[in-house]
């Protein structure tokens, strides 16, 4: 891998979670700034720095190395309580952000109407709910596409702040109490906010002019995705999608820093797949789910939920290279497989006699194929402990080789556990 980190946009190459904190974590050792463009905090990145654990839901994970910036962007909603119990998370653990964490003034905030509607929406579509995380996002989301939302250049401005939030909670309110919810009060409401706003007002700045100085200055920034390519509201599993672009072209558009800028897309992915909340997975394997719950793996960093888990899917990751132009990628979680005698591997879907190489868009299609599987040979000895390449079984190498060629992508890292020293450059 090059050691020049330039710019680079680092991605989930399957439904999020794909250990994509820890890569993160190590990448930044080589950037001058991390910058998170989409998504919230329905994020949780789980970085561990010697024995201390570290999850980070809205701050990038740059904040664990001592002179990085960090920019939360334009693209991402703010939730601002959680962003404040995040600061001052990090403080009584000895990390203190302030003058190395920027907030983008036209970040659009979340508020409480937007976690409300989230979960009366989810009780309303009964069997067909999508298992959102509940922290607003997608109510969020759509007040920005909708012009009504209020943003972080708003919330610091008191005065400004009180005349939005009285409009949007009196027309958020008829829609609770319609929906049989109890309406949210005013009073309460703006204290919290107004209280949490004097608190981020010297973390808030325009965010797309600092980036700008920094590429003048030579600085390299490394754009760090939440979640994963199929929970992309373009170009996921629709409805079964979280509501901003999850994939290469949101780290663009969600930091206004331009496309012939940014030099690498870095994906990340697991040995094997996993998805949180509903929607089609085609290779989901009971087998697979129990073993690794058995092992204490898999269960979700933000909502606690147990991830549903399934074998490698080489034609989700095919289309995760295509969709985000994945130049290298980061295998990840190879150490969950060590017991595994036949590990198998989904080449192509099946749909009665059709085949697909790729992803049908269809979600009913994508519910019903059979997945067609390779099978390898599994290694069967505990990977933990190796720290280079050539000292992993040459099954393992051969794994990792084979799903990176499925995938069409270079093989650059593959990770044996959670701490920085587990990390394989190729
Ligand atoms: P929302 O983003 O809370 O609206 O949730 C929409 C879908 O995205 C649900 O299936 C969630 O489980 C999933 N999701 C959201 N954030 C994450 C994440 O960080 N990791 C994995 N799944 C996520």
């Amino acid at each position: 891998m090059n050691s020049n980190m330039a710019n680079t946009i680092l991605v989930g190459a399957q439904w999020g979670d794909e250990g994509k904190g820890k890569i993160i974590d190590v990448l930044t050792e080589e950037a001058d700034v991390v910058v998170r463009t989409q998504g919230g905090n329905n994020a949780g990145h789980t970085v561990y720095d010697g024995p201390k654990k570290y999850v980070l839901h809205l701050i990038p994970s740059g904040i664990l190395r001592k002179g990085r910036k960090n920019v939360i962007a334009n693209g991402v909603v703010v939730d601002p309580i959680g962003l404040v119990n995040e600061i001052k998370g990090l403080q009584k653990l000895g990390v203190n952000p302030k003058g190395r964490l920027f907030v983008s003034e036209t970040a659009h905030v979340v508020l409480p109407y937007h976690r409300e509607l989230d979960a009366q929406r989810e009780v309303l579509k009964g069997q067909n709910k999508i298992g959102t995380t509940k922290r607003g996002i997608g109510p969020c989301y759509g007040d920005k596409a909708a012009r009504v939302g209020i943003r972080m250049v708003d919330l610091i401005n008191l005065k400004r702040f009180q005349e939005k939030l009285e409009l949007r909670l009196k027309e958020n309110n008829e829609v609770l109490r319609a929906l049989g919810a109890k309406p949210l009060s005013f009073k309460r409401v703006h204290a919290d906010y107004a209280k949490a706003a004097r608190f981020l007002k010297p973390y808030v700045t325009n965010t797309v002019v600092l980036l700008h100085e920094c590429m003048r200055r030579g600085e390299s920034m490394l754009f760090e995705g939440a979640q994963g390519t199929f929970l992309d509201i373009d170009h996921g599993t629709y409805p079964f999608v979280t509501s901003s672009n999850t994939s290469a072209g949101g780290a663009c558009t969600g930091s206004g820093v331009p496309p012939h800028r940014m030099d690498r897309v870095i994906g990340v992915m697991k040995a094997y797949t996993t998805r949180v909340g509903e929607g089609p997975m085609p290779t989901e394997n009971d087998e697979i789910s129990d073993l690794l719950h058995g092992m204490g793996r898999e269960f979700g960093a933000t909502t606690g939920r147990a991830r549903r888990c399934g074998w490698f899917d080489a034609v989700a990751t095919r289309h995760a290279a295509m969709v985000n132009g994945i130049d290298d990628l980061a295998i990840t979680n190879a150490d969950g497989l060590d017991t595994v005698e036949n590990i198998k591997v989904c080449i192509g879907y099946r749909d009665g006699k059709k085949r697909y190489d790729h992803m049908p868009s269809d979600h009913e299609v994508l519910n019903r194929v059979k997945p067609i599987y390779a099978e390898f040979e599994g290694w069967r000895k505990p990977l933990d402990n190796v720290r280079r390449w050539k000292d992993l079984p040459a099954k393992t190498r051969q794994y990792l080789r084979a799903i990176s060629d499925l995938t069409g992508a270079r093989l650059a890292i593959a990770s044996v556990g959670p701490a920085r020293c587990q990390t394989i450059f190729v």
